[in-house]
């Protein structure tokens, strides 16, 4: 009954604030809001006449939705992303299928072979209880924090991201590989302190995120995609790329994930430290002699073949999410960081990158890149590139608000 409640106050809560906004939006937001809710509003309509509960990721190459079981690093984004439709539209049908697919990956707060548990339980129960308070997210949160952490190795004191046991991640010779995208999952164990008081979490993302400063990033502020650590001596062993050109390459979504993840970082814990870190990162990006007018960047930014190399979309909307939140944590650079989003959300918005309505397998946005060097996902669709686009339109919609208040 209290979680009824709960749910009810969240919808009429959502749908007085969402009259207000429908009349005084900006109308680039609201274009962008009514898009998404019909692009993915096909979306669930497929899911929902299939009868599963499905949770689609790509295109597979013979145009096909490619749909993800829970144990997959990207699924937490669709539930998400029906998170941030809900939140961006007041639409409260979409409630209760936010809460259905995000209940389907439960099972993965259990993930201790990988780190991406919390990519996944962050982005899907994450928003959930941020949206409605209810209780029941809660304990799944916490769960995940607790496997997230059975990976902490004390002597180098990081999180492992990958095992090397088996698959491709066996033959590269690494003993402990850390890789840039972990700064991400920190956002779990941050939540999870706060949601029980218990420091255990809140120290661990620290050492990790320290650990990281000191050994991931190249003076010129860009990061090495993996460091791989000595377990028994805690020292770097090998500073390598999986994703990336090669080892001494900009790969761009690890840039993206670095400046994200530091300025999460700063957000909780206050340290100056990760800010500067972020911003250096995305001054080198922003600085880079190739990158385009457009500020979607090259999937590398030393590909060999640059001006005709792939963009990545998912970068660009990575980034245009973390300066929206930089802006509200440094007021000195704060208008830059949001001109820059405002620019790169123009961009992904336009008929170059946005699919057109019904096309594209109902993903928003086209021309993302998973690994070139594993020829997988190149030049598509990316649930997570939409998971952050509409997570920078809502922080847009957010910022725009506290200026008309
Ligand atoms: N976290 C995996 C990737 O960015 O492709």
């Amino acid at each position: 009954m209290k979680n009824l409640t709960t749910f009810m106050c969240a919808i009429l809560l959502t749908a007085c604030h969402t009259h207000k906004q429908v009349e005084e939006q900006d109308p680039f937001i609201q274009e962008n809001i009514s898009f998404a809710q019909e692009q993915l509003g096909n979306a669930i309509k497929t899911i929902e006449a299939s009868g599963k509960i499905l949770n689609p990721v790509t295109l597979k190459p013979d145009g096909s939705v490619f749909y993800c079981d829970m144990t997959d690093w990207r699924s937490g984004f669709f539930p998400g992303s029906v998170w941030y439709l809900y939140e961006l539209t007041g639409d409260s049908a979409l409630l209760p299928l936010a809460d259905k697919y995000t209940e389907a990956i439960k099972g993965a707060k259990d993930l201790n072979w990988h780190h991406d548990v919390g990519f996944i339980i962050e982005c899907s129960f994450g928003n959930g209880l941020r949206l409605t308070k209810n209780e029941k997210y809660k304990d799944v949160i916490v769960d995940a924090a607790r496997s997230l952490s059975t990976r902490f190795r004390p002597v180098p004191g990081i999180i492992q991201s990958w095992n090397v046991d088996k698959g491709w991640q066996s033959e590269r010779g690494w003993e402990c590989p850390v890789i840039i995208d972990n700064m991400m999952n920190l956002e779990l164990l941050f939540n999870a302190t706060r949601l029980t008081g218990d420091s255990s979490f809140y120290k661990i993302a620290v050492s990790h995120a320290d650990r990281t400063l000191a050994e991931q990033f190249r003076p010129d502020g860009s990061c090495y995609h993996v460091v791989d650590y000595d377990l028994k001596t805690g020292k770097v062993r090998n500073r390598h790329t999986a994703q990336g050109y090669s080892h001494e390459s900009a790969w761009s979504r690890g840039q993206a994930w670095a400046i994200y993840g530091f300025a999460l970082c700063y957000r909780e814990t206050g340290e100056k430290k990760y800010l500067d870190q972020a911003g250096k990162t995305f001054q080198f990006m922003k600085n880079h002699p190739v990158m385009p007018e457009d500020l979607v960047p090259y999937w590398d930014m030393d590909a060999p073949d640059i001006p005709d190399a792939l963009r990545d979309v998912s970068s660009a909307s990575c980034i245009a999410s973390a300066l929206y939140m930089m802006s509200t944590l440094d007021t000195v650079n704060a208008s830059s960081y949001r001109n820059y989003a405002d620019r790169i959300l123009v961009s992904l918005s336009s008929p170059d990158y946005r699919a057109k309505l019904g096309e594209n397998g109902n993903f928003i946005l086209m021309h993302s890149v998973g690994s070139i060097p594993h020829q997988a996902e190149v030049d598509v669709p990316l649930n997570y590139a939409d998971y952050y686009f509409l997570e920078a339109l809502k922080r847009k919609r957010d910022l725009e608000e506290t200026v008309k208040n």
